[in-house]
């Protein structure tokens, strides 16, 4: 069901040094910093030849990330992103598995102008799971 690996997001409290760190010390291709208020996120992209990275830094009161910030005080792997042909069936069929999907269970409009969808932590290996419509 699941296809190609979207992206792998990082949590991030200093974006400038995070950015510099991917682009200078790894020598990767890095977007400008992406403010995303509705989301409560500024992110950066690294590009690599197969995905993504997101480097995420806390955007605002409500930041969904700041939290688990407050938790790993380096920052972290926030979860991982894989693609689904059709987000709805996904949805339904994990359901029928018993996994269970954050929020509504409706998708939203991610990052990338497209529906997505979380799946709790403690129902994949300790991991938030994001499904994003191909
Ligand atoms: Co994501």
């Amino acid at each position: 069901m699941i296809g190609r690996l979207n992206h792998v997001a990082i949590a991030v409290r200093d974006l400038a040094a995070s950015t510099a760190l991917y682009r200078d010390t790894l020598g990767a291709r890095v977007s400008q910093p992406l403010p995303q208020p509705e989301h409560g996120v500024t992110v950066v992209f690294v590009e690599l030849p197969n995905t993504k990275v997101e480097l995420l830094e806390p955007l605002g009161a409500e930041s969904p990330i700041a939290k688990f910030l407050e938790r790993n005080a380096d920052g972290g792997i926030h979860h991982i992103c894989y693609e689904v042909d059709d987000i709805l069936a996904a949805r339904d069929r994990l359901k029928a598995q018993g996994a269970r999907v954050l929020g509504s269970g409706e998708p939203r409009i991610g990052a990338h102008g497209k529906p997505v969808l979380f799946l709790h932590p403690k129902d994949f290996c300790g991991t938030l799971v994001e499904l994003e419509q191909a």
